[in-house]
């Protein structure tokens, strides 16, 4: 039984693969799509993080494969659709992340809304420059949070530590329930137009594609300030950036890009007053350990024939 794993997934996890009777793990990661699907051909699993493609044509050039399994919670790199067709069930591990996003989404949040890294980068210049840096508070300012569930939760919580007013966007969210967690539920219009923060947190879906386009942003407030640690692709980037140029978003924090990596000439990179980093959401070792842990006990339940969870 060949199992395949083509992105970093933690060594904690995958024991529980190699454990299995029968079972050889191989590991090649950093793979292109030829070489992807040269050696899916014979493998009964794959383990996978966001950066893999499971395109349609690698699905097709399995001859063996039962179970695709995403260290993580996204799923949008595997083509769903193509998988269902062809028999092989995709898992993945979505809570063990989930602390690991919602503080790098504070941690972003932060880090823009008092320059932290511009003025770091200002200090390794030679300079001791305490005026360009005025940031704002987040105390009394009201964040919108598009998508709570998981970590839209979690950072609902923490926002109102910081004594903010939070909004909540979710067509899953009960009255009951934004009540419960001392959020205002809101319409998408009435929470981006009252917001000075917006933080999204859904996937990425044919729904939530551009959920933040040209009209959203001309809905805003002057000054409001963004972040992105769930999905590129959530955001019109050429969008965001016409905003930034106009002084209508003051500042976007970006842990993820419409393309990953995000290219060096991208015009996102040209605004001081974006902070940026690679899709790190989720990395955390405790976060790391975790995931691989529940996404290798899903695939072993899979090839196991037993009932698994988190199709
Ligand atoms: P989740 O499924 O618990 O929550 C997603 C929420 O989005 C749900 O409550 C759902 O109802 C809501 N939603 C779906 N469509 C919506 C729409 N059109 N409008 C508003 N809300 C909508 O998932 P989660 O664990 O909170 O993760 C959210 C996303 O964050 C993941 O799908 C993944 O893409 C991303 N993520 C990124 C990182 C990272 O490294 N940057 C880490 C973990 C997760
Ligand atoms: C996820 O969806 O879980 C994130 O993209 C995190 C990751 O895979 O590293």
């Amino acid at each position: 039984m060949k199992i395949l794993v083509t992105d970093d997934i933690s060594p904690l996890g995958l024991a529980q693969l190699e454990a299995l009777p029968g079972a050889s793990l191989v590991v090649r990661t950093g793979l292109s799509e030829p070489e992807l699907m040269e050696e899916i051909r014979d493998a009964d699993a794959l383990l996978v993080r966001s950066q893999t493609q499971v395109t349609e044509r690698v699905i097709e050039a399995a001859q063996r494969l039962r179970v695709i399994g995403r260290a993580g919670v996204g799923v949008d790199n595997i083509d769903l659709a193509a998988a269902t067709r062809k028999g092989v069930v995709v898992v993945n591990a979505p809570d063990g992340n989930t602390i690991a996003a919602a503080e790098h989404t504070f941690a972003m949040l932060i880090a823009s809304a008092r320059y932290i890294p511009q003025a770091d980068a200002s200090i390794r210049r030679g300079k001791w420059d305490r005026k360009s840096f005025v940031g704002v508070e987040l105390r009394g300012k009201t964040i919108a949070v598009l998508g709570m569930g998981r970590i839209g939760t979690e950072v609902a919580k923490r926002a109102m530590a910081f004594g903010m007013r939070v909004l909540g966007y979710d067509p899953f969210l009960t009255e009951e329930r934004a009540r419960e967690l001392g959020v205002i539920r809101k319409s998408l219009e009435e929470a981006i137009a009252e917001a000075d923060f917006i933080t999204v947190h859904t996937p990425l879906t044919k729904e939530t594609r551009h959920m933040l386009n040209r009209d959203a942003f001309a809905r805003m407030k002057e000054g409001v300030r963004i972040v992105n640690c769930a999905r590129g692709g959530i955001i019109d980037e050429e969008a965001l950036c016409e905003a930034l140029a106009s002084g209508k978003v003051a500042a976007a924090a970006l842990d993820v890009f419409e393309q990953e990596p995000i290219p060096a000439d991208h015009p996102l990179l040209s605004f001081p007053n974006v902070v940026v980093t690679p899709h790190l959401g989720a990395s955390t070792h405790e976060a790391q350990v975790n995931v691989a842990i529940d996404v290798a006990a899903e695939v072993v339940r899979v090839l196991r024939g037993e009932p698994f969870r988190n199709a």
